[in-house]
């Protein structure tokens, strides 16, 4: 498929494990228990791409035979889950950036407005110096990502990404329209929105089938 969309700021990371990931999270039959691995492992997948252009520091070193300098990762890095769907993803992450900082946005899409409605708000007081991931597996009408990124440059942080599973042409759209300084990493950009604001073809409510709640 042809992505219009896919120009400066945006990745589709693409690879035959976050392919056949994205598959079994896409299959109305897999099990609750895979959704969430598949979830977490693309997670992991995920991170790996967002910090591709990590800045590294050279260090000294003693290996068991010698002296050298080597390179360490030195920025701190705060992953930021939007609530409830973006915690599977941020598991996966935090796998991948153990040393990483975790704030919480909690936001719910008021399902007949499709507007995001902020409910909770938890975040490392030195979020501002750090590299922030935006976590979320669904951009969709892209509302809440939108939301996210505004309340955490509010706070100060000027280094953004957004990390996503799955978007729809009108969220990548609505996204770096509102915030073309962010980057945003996903796995998949489907053929639009339907009229309930669900992905489509999509893997339905991620939420939902990640914590069982359906
Ligand atoms: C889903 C998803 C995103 C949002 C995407 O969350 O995880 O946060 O919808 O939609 P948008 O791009 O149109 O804003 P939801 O609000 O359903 O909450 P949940 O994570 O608690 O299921
Ligand atoms: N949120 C989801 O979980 N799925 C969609 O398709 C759209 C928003």
């Amino acid at each position: 498929m042809d992505h219009p969309e896919l120009k400066g700021n945006v990745t589709l990371a693409n690879h035959p494990l976050i392919e056949a990931l994205l598959t079994d999270l896409r299959d109305r039959e897999t099990p609750a228990l895979r959704f969430r691995e598949a979830v977490e492992a693309l997670g992991h997948l995920l991170a790996y791409e967002a910090i591709r252009d990590a800045p590294l520091a050279n260090e000294t070193i003693q290996t068991p035979l010698e002296t050298m300098d080597a390179p360490r990762m030195t920025q701190t890095i705060t992953i930021v889950p939007i609530l409830r769907a973006g915690l599977g993803l941020a598991d996966g992450m935090l796998r991948l950036l153990p040393g990483a900082q975790v704030g919480h946005l909690g936001m719910a899409r008021n399902e007949e407005t499709l507007e995001p409605e902020s409910y909770y708000e938890k975040l490392p007081t030195n979020v501002a110096d750090s590299l922030v991931l935006v976590a979320d597996p669904m951009l969709a009408t892209g509302g809440s990502a939108v939301a996210a990124v505004q309340r955490l440059k509010e706070l100060g942080c000027t280094q953004l990404k957004f990390v996503g599973v799955l978007a729809a042409p009108e969220g990548v759209k609505t996204l770096t329209a509102a915030h073309p300084d962010v980057p945003v990493i996903v796995a998949g950009i489907d053929r639009e929105l339907n009229d309930n604001g669900y992905i489509v073809p999509g893997l339905g409510d991620a939420g939902d089938r990640y914590f069982g709640t359906m």
